[in-house]
């Protein structure tokens, strides 16, 4: 069975290098991925309140438990608080809710999704607001007036309960990175942003270095994911996965284009959160640890850059604080 190397946060916790990305898996098949995926060896599962499947990928865990294919100790459990919770009396309540869904009593990392607040959204009127309320013109984005120090506070009460061992942000810039830690009582364990070649993030490495904050990678293959959203981002650049430069190197390696790309990341210590569908690109992700690249193919890869952002929710048109 494929394994996965681990890397120590700042709070002693162990954390795979590759785990499981849980966004845009369906319902109907949710379970049986997360299922399949811990029977393949993947011990880290990337979710959040938002990918609307907890609840499905928590029988998919239930089921590796039940079967003993898994203790729950030996998986470590991502989810996301999203943004129409941000107020500070939202935010136990929401992680709470993530964990009956899931039916696990603590998460291995709780995450801020986005530094972005939204208006809350009662769960029993739309469990799954994703970005808009109702307005009077019909569904509107809309802002509310919950500074990031406030939720981290509650971020920070979660993890005094135990509901989360670590916590940590997503989506965060620099800049908010470095006000973050100058309140934080609790250390942010995990940045996870996005990150591929065409988005190299150099800036962010050095800072999250820096803090001894460790980086999670989304959306490793680039544009790929952003195809089946129509998203015109991912229509801008060639794919990475059959650029020359990665097929080249993939070939010298006969590892997959797609291993290379993940490797890119891990080799540097970057932990890596695959989605896939398919059994053997499921396998294949897993397995991107057998091999190592050269400083060289490392810095050809990193040269790919274009400062490429695909992931822009906070250009959706808001109404701030309407
Ligand atoms: N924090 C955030 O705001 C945020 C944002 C985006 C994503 N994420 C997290 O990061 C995870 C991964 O990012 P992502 O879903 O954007 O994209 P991704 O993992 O970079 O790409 C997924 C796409 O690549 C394909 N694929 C997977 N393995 C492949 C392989 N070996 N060869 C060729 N194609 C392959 C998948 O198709 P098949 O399924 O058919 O294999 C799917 O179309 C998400 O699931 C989520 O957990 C977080």
């Amino acid at each position: 069975m494929a394994s996965t190397p681990t890397v120590k946060l700042a709070s002693g916790d162990a954390m795979p290098l590759t785990g499981l990305g849980l966004w845009k898996v369906p319902r109907d098949v949710a379970a049986d991925q997360v299922y399949n995926a811990i029977k393949a060896g993947y011990r880290l599962l990337d979710g959040a309140a938002d990918y609307a499947n907890e609840k499905e990928c928590g029988q998919g865990l239930a089921r590796a438990l039940k079967e003993g294919i898994v203790k729950r100790e030996e998986v470590f459990i991502v989810s996301k608080l999203w943004n129409t919770n941000h107020a500070a009396k939202h935010v136990e309540p929401a992680c709470r809710k993530s964990l009956s869904d899931w039916g696990v009593e603590y998460f291995d990392l709780y995450l801020i999704h986005m530094p972005i607040p939204l208006a809350y959204v009662d769960p029993a009127v739309r469990e799954f607001p994703g970005w808009t309320v109702s307005g009077k013109d019909g569904d509107e984005t809309r802002t509310e007036r919950s500074p990031v120090h406030l939720t981290w506070g509650a971020m920070e009460e979660c993890h005094a309960k135990g509901l989360a061992r670590n916590i940590g942000v997503s989506n965060f810039v620099s800049a908010l990175i470095i006000d973050l830690i100058c309140y934080a009582k609790v250390h942010p364990a995990v940045l996870q942003i996005e990150m591929h070649p065409y988005f190299v993030q150099q800036g962010m490495i050095d800072v999250c270095k820096a803090y001894n904050i460790h980086m999670m990678a989304y959306s490793s293959f680039g544009p790929q994911s952003w195809i089946e959203l129509d998203h015109p981002a991912s229509k801008t650049l060639p794919s990475l996965l059959t650029l020359d430069t990665v097929a080249d190197i993939a070939a010298k390696h006969k590892a997959t284009t797609a291993q290379v790309l993940l490797r890119w990341a891990t080799q540097r210590g970057i932990t890596v959160i695959p989605k896939s569908s398919n059994p053997q690109r499921l396998k294949e992700n897993l397995d991107n640890s057998t091999f190592d690249l050269t400083e060289d193919e490392i810095k050809a890869i990193s040269d790919l850059d274009r400062k490429f952002r695909i992931a822009a929710g906070s250009d959706a048109k808001i109404n701030i604080f309407a």
